[in-house]
C-alpha cells in the first residue's frame, strides 16, 4: 500500500466539506478544523464563528440545481432559490448522508500554518495543539472579512448617525431602518437585497453607486436564469450575447429605472441579481444616487452635490480575502489577488491548495468539490502538474484574459465562468494524468515516515 500525504483541512463551510469528503472516500489521513460547531459557515445565520455575512431573509441567488452537489441533490421539495436555513440544513445533510461528520475537529481555530523548511506544514490551533502535515488545503472562505470604503469617505468620523458594514447586517430588528433614512451603497447583491428591505419601512432608502451595474432576474422564460445556457461548448461571446439581448428585450435599460448606465457589457461584471430592486425604484421607495462624496453629522452628500438626511449608512462594499493563519510575506492576496493555477495550485510553493477561492458565474459548490477531486488525484500522484514555465504562463494567459473582460475592481481578481473552468479543468487533468503515467505516479509530497 502506497503511504499517502497527510493533510490538513482549514475550515468545514461548503468547500471545505466538499474536500473533507473526497479526503475521507480516498483513505487519506487528515485532520480538519473548524472554528465553529457545525458546518455551513457563511450559511449559518448567526454562526456562532461570527464569520457568516447571512442576514434573516437571505436566499441564494444562484438556483438549487446550480448549487447543489452532483452526488448529494437539494431536496426536490426545497424551491429554486431555497433560503438560507434550507442551504444549511443541506450542508449538514451532506455530511450526515457521507458521514465523514466524525472527521472534523469542530470548535477548533487554526492560528497558525507555517511552511517548514522541508515543505512540511505545522498547523498550530487555539486549543494548544501543534502537528505537523504534508499537505495544507486552505478552505476558510473569502466573504467573511469586511472591506469599508477605501479610503473612507470624508466626514465618516463624525457622522451621528448608524454606520455599519453589509457584513455586520442580520435584518433580526424589524424596526431598524423604520421610519429613518438610510443610505446603502453599492450595486452588489448585498446592497440589492438590504436596500429592497429597508424600503419596505424605511423614510426613505437611497442607493448610492459609485457605477452601474446591469441587474439581472431570477427568472427568464420561466426558468432560473442561471440554468439557461449552460454549455461551454456554445462560445462564450455568443451566450453573451443572447443574455444581453434577452435582459435588455426583458428588463430594458438601467437609465430607464434612474440608475446609473453599466460603463460595460453585461457578465463583465460579477452579476446583480435582483427581482425586487428595480420594482422598488420603480415605485419610489429607493432613490438612486451616484457615490456618496461626503458625510456631515446629519446628511450625506452625494457625487452630483445633492445631499439628503440619513440615519443609517450601510457600506456594501465587499470583502478581503484573507488568511489570519499564514504568514503574509508568504502567501498574501492584496487587492483580493492571490495568482493561481486553475484557482488552486500555488505557482511557487507545493503542499497548499485552496478550494472555493473563486468567483464563478454561477455557484461555488460542485467547483469546491472538483477542486477537491483534483487535489486528491493529485495528492495521490494520480495528476501531476505541467513543467514551470507552462504552469506561469497558463496562469497569465488566465489572468491576463480576466482582467480584460472585467470592469476593474477589487472584487474581479477571481472569476470564472462555471461551465468553462469544469471544461477546461477536465482537459487538464486528463494532460495531467498523462503526465503522472509518464512520471511513474510519483506523489508530489513525499509522506513524512511517520515518527
Ligand atoms: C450574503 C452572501 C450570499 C451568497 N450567496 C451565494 C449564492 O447564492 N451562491 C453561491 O455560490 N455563493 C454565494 N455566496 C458566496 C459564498 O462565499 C459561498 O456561498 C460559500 O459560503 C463559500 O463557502 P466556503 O466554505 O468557501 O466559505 P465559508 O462559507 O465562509 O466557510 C468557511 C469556513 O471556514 C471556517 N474557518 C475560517 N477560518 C478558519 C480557521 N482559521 N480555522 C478553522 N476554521 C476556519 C469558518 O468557520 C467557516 O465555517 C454568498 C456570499 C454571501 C456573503
Ligand atoms: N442573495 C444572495 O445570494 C447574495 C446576497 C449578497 C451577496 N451575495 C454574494 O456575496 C458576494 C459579495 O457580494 P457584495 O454585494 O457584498 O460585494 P461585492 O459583490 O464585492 O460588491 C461590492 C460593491 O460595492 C462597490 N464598492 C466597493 N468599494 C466602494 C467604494 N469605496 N465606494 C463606492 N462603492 C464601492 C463595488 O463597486 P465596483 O464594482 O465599482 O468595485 C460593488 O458595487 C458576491 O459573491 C455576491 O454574489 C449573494
Amino acid at each position: 500500500m502506497t503511504l499517502l500525504p497527510t493533510v490538513c483541512v482549514i475550515g468545514a463551510g461548503s468547500s471545505g466539506i466538499a474536500a473533507v469528503k473526497a479526503l475521507h472516500e480516498r483513505g487519506f489521513e487528515f485532520d480538519c478544523f473548524e472554528a465553529s460547531d457545525r458546518v455551513g459557515g457563511n450559511w449559518v445565520f448567526k454562526n456562532r464563528n461570527g464569520m457568516s455575512s447571512a442576514y434573516r431573509s437571505l436566499h441564494i441567488n444562484t438556483s438549487r440545481e446550480r448549487m447543489q452537489f452532483a452526488d448529494f441533490p437539494m431536496p426536490t421539495s426545497y424551491p429554486d432559490f431555497p433560503h438560507h436555513s434550507q442551504i444549511a440544513a443541506y450542508f449538514d445533510a451532506y455530511v450526515d448522508h457521507f458521514g465523514f461528520r466524525d472527521r472534523i475537529t469542530f470548535e477548533t481555530t487554526v492560528a497558525r500554518a507555517e511552511r517548514l523548511p522541508d515543505g512540511r506544514w505545522e498547523v498550530e490551533t487555539d486549543r494548544g495543539t501543534t502537528r505537523t502535515y504534508d499537505a495544507l488545503i486552505v478552505a476558510n472562505g473569502h466573504h467573511w472579512d469586511p472591506r469599508w470604503p477605501e479610503p473612507a469617505f470624508p466626514g465618516q468620523e463624525r457622522f451621528a448617525g448608524t454606520q455599519l458594514h453589509a457584513h455586520g447586517y442580520t435584518g433580526e430588528d424589524p424596526d431598524f431602518f423604520r421610519d429613518r433614512s438610510a443610505v446603502i451603497l453599492g450595486m452588489g447583491n448585498s446592497a440589492m437585497d438590504i436596500a429592497v428591505e429597508a424600503s419596505f419601512v424605511s423614510k426613505q432608502t437611497y442607493l448610492a453607486a459609485r457605477r452601474g451595474a446591469w441587474v439581472i432576474p431570477k427568472y427568464l422564460f420561466g426558468r432560473p436564469l442561471d440554468t439557461l445556457s449552460t454549455t461551454a461548448r456554445i462560445p462564450f461571446e455568443l451566450r453573451r450575447r443572447t443574455l444581453q439581448a434577452a435582459v435588455r428585450l426583458v428588463v430594458g435599460g438601467m437609465e430607464r429605472y434612474g440608475l446609473p448606465k453599466p460603463d460595460h457589457a453585461l457578465l463583465e461584471a460579477h452579476p446583480t441579481i435582483s427581482d425586487d430592486v428595480l420594482s422598488r425604484i420603480a415605485h419610489g421607495e429607493i432613490t438612486p444616487k451616484p457615490n456618496i462624496a461626503e458625510l456631515t453629522e446629519r446628511t450625506v452628500r452625494f457625487a452630483d452635490g445633492s445631499e439628503v438626511e440619513a440615519d443609517i449608512v450601510v457600506y456594501c462594499t465587499g470583502y478581503k480575502v484573507t488568511f489570519p493563519f499564514l504568514d503574509p510575506e508568504l502567501i498574501a492576496a492584496p487587492d483580493n489577488d492571490l495568482p493561481l493555477f486553475r484557482r488552486v495550485f500555488h505557482p511557487d510553493l507545493g503542499g497548499i491548495y485552496f478550494v472555493g477561492l473563486l468567483q464563478p458565474l454561477g455557484a461555488i459548490m460542485p467547483l469546491a468539490a472538483l477542486q477537491s477531486e483534483w487535489i486528491c488525484d493529485h495528492l495521490a500522484g494520480r495528476y501531476q502538474l505541467p513543467p514551470a514555465t507552462e504552469l506561469r504562463a497558463d496562469i497569465e494567459a488566465e489572468r491576463a484574459a480576466m482582467f480584460k473582460r472585467y470592469v476593474a475592481s477589487k472584487r474581479h481578481t477571481m472569476q470564472v465562468d462555471f461551465d468553462d473552468y469544469v471544461l477546461a479543468a477536465r482537459q487538464e487533468r486528463r494532460r495531467g494524468e498523462r503526465r503522472a503515467a509518464l512520471a511513474g505516479h510519483r506523489l508530489p509530497v513525499a509522506p513524512a515516515v511517520p515518527a
